[in-house]
């Protein structure tokens, strides 16, 4: 029997999708796996087929040609529901998973589809309400919050079901500052208590957590790796209409004006000491 322990949270093999025959491909022939436990940030411009991946992930869409597994078993009809169970997908729009009337309601609408007893689904509402500072909206109804606040409504729906990978597809573009950092802390957080984390994402800087990073370019996966090894090949990014994170161009630019720092720039406090012991050694 294969010990699904050491199977990779995703596998895709050779596959390619279009929305219709007479449609241009989408997806172009992709292989790639993500390890359990792993962080993994997916990066690309408007309509390079990120969010498509994604629903072929969780079985939303079938692959044109080729396979995709999830946690060793290969996606279809008839495991459906349990895929959709391991992997748990914060939409771009939270308009599309948005399901309940009150915001307690939503987050419980998935856990009593699981059929999980009703004292477990109070708890587990509870909390994903206080994980997610949702305390004031509890009883209000989903259609009348801002977009930022179904966005959070929605993050909790999807946690409370535990899957093993979440996939947050720019979850955070409706999300004011403060929020955004929140929900970084929460990424950083389930992935040190080993669940599996693929971040879609705009936003430069967000790649800087990532154990590897996927680039697409017009559907082909052009670039897969650490952070370190991309920012070697900038061309990469750019030709995905992407930049490197403002640590990294920061740091070259002052390469550029010959300041060569030693330090290390993963972060704007790594950026900072590198400057103060440079500056120190002077
Ligand atoms: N339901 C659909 N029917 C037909 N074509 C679609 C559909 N959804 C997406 N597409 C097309 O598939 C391509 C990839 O779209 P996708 O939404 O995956 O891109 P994306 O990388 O997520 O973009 P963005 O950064 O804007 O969210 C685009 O050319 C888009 O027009
Ligand atoms: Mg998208």
């Amino acid at each position: 029997m294969t010990d699904l322990s050491k199977s990779p949270a995703v596998l895709f093999e050779n596959v390619s999708f279009r929305y219709t025959e007479q449609s241009e491909w989408v997806i172009e022939d992709i292989n790639f796996s993500i390890t359990l436990g792993e962080w993994v940030s997916i990066v690309g411009g408007n309509g390079s087929g990120k969010s498509t991946l994604i629903k072929l992930m969780n079985g939303l869409l079938k692959p044109s040609l080729g396979r995709v597994h999830v946690l060793g078993e290969n996606i279809e009809m008839a495991n459906l529901l349990k895929i959709r169970k391991s992997v748990g997908v914060v939409f771009q729009n939270p308009d599309e998973q948005i399901v309940g009337t009150t915001v307690e309601e939503d987050i419980a609408f998935g856990l009593q589809n699981l059929l999980l007893q009703r004292d477990e689904i109070i708890s587990r509402v509870d909390r994903m309400i206080k994980l997610l500072q949702l305390e004031e909206y509890r009883n209000r109804p989903v259609r009348t919050l801002s977009g930022g606040q179904k966005q959070l409504v929605a993050i909790a729906g999807v946690l409370a079901m535990d899957p093993k990978i979440i996939v947050f597809d720019e979850s955070t573009s409706m999300l004011d500052p403060q929020s955004t950092i929140h929900l970084h802390s929460l990424m950083s957080d389930l992935h040190q208590q080993g669940f599996t984390v693929i971040h879609v994402t705009h936003h430069p800087e967000d790649i800087l957590k990532a154990d590897r990073i996927l680039v697409l370019n017009q559907g082909r996966l052009v670039f897969e790796g650490d952070v370190l090894t991309l920012m070697k090949q900038p061309e990469i990014l750019q030709d995905a209409h992407t930049l490197p994170p403002f640590v990294v161009r920061f740091k070259e630019s002052l390469y550029r004006r010959g300041i060569k720092l030693s330090g290390g720039c993963k972060s704007e406090k790594e950026l900072a000491k590198s400057i103060w012991e440079y500056i120190s050694a002077m």
